[in-house]
């Protein structure tokens, strides 16, 4: 770790980011056009290789508004084969680089038939389904406490600055419960009706284990999913990637307009 921050401070010139944004699918461009000093993953000591077609894996440092953000154009997934501690590594390097708020965004299919795809939803609360924990395994208290309270995740006054944000902008919001299943694999119609029962508006397969940690290390999480499909079942429609990539695209000028809005108010 201490070798990661040295090495990301010399960089960077010790930028010292307050907020921290994970661009999921169709977000990735997001900082493409703002003066930025960005660092390849590949060249961060202790940084796995990304390997998800979409995700270009760096960190975009940049001032937006007079606040500092450093963007992860990329992250890991658990599917990938990544450990769960890979996965989350990340946002341990950015409570230690000074972040005070994590910003969470991906794409997820959407469970509650109330919701159309291309809709964006605030995430109020999840659902670990991932059959493992991010903390498992030594406790760092230096980071957090062992038994982390985990009854608001995702903070209300982030929850309500979105709203607000997507008010001004007049662009549609949901807000739901995000549920993670590890994937590969879509779900099948059966689990997704699971996944309702047991209280989930849509599934996806990250944002848990960075939201987990993040509010372990006391972090501030906002998560929002752009709901790229209809889960599994719920129409006759087999799911492709290519679909969630081409929802996640057409859903994309929406989806950065709410974010730079929250960006600058937050
Ligand atoms: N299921 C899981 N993950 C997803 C989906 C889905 O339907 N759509 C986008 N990511």
């Amino acid at each position: 770790m201490q070798e990661t921050i040295k090495f990301i401070n010399e960089k960077t010139n010790n930028f010292n980011p307050e907020f921290c944004v994970i661009l999921g699918s169709g977000l990735g461009d997001f900082v493409d056009n703002y003066d930025s000093i960005s660092i390849p993953y590949s060249e961060i000591p202790n940084f796995k290789q990304s390997t998800v077609k979409g995700h270009a894996g760096k960190l975009v440092f940049t001032e937006i508004e007079g606040k500092k953000f450093v963007f992860m154009q990329g992250r890991y997934h658990y599917y990938e084969g990544h450990s769960i501690q890979t996965v989350v590594y990340p946002i341990k390097v950015m409570k230690k680089l000074g972040v005070k708020s994590v910003i969470l965004t991906n794409a997820a299919g959407a469970v509650n038939k109330d919701f159309k795809p291309a809709d964006l939803m605030i995430i109020t609360d999840h659902i670990n389904l991932l059959g493992t924990n991010p903390l498992i395994g030594q406790n760092d208290d230096e980071l957090g406490t062992r038994f982390p309270d985990m009854s608001e995740v995702y903070k209300k006054h982030l929850v309500e600055l979105a709203e607000k944000c997507a008010k001004n902008l007049k662009i549609k919001i949901q807000k739901g419960v995000y549920a993670a299943c590890t994937g590969p694999s879509y779900e099948t119609p059966t689990e997704v009706k699971m996944l309702r029962t047991l209280g989930a508006d849509a599934v996806g397969m990250s944002t848990v284990p960075e939201a987990i940690v993040a509010n372990y290390c006391g972090m501030n999480v906002l998560g929002i999913s752009c709901l790229t499909n209809y889960a599994a079942g719920i129409t006759k429609n087999p799911l492709t990637h290519n679909e969630v990539i081409e929802s996640a695209s057409a859903a994309k000028e929406k989806f950065q307009a709410l974010l730079l809005e929250i960006l600058k108010n937050i």
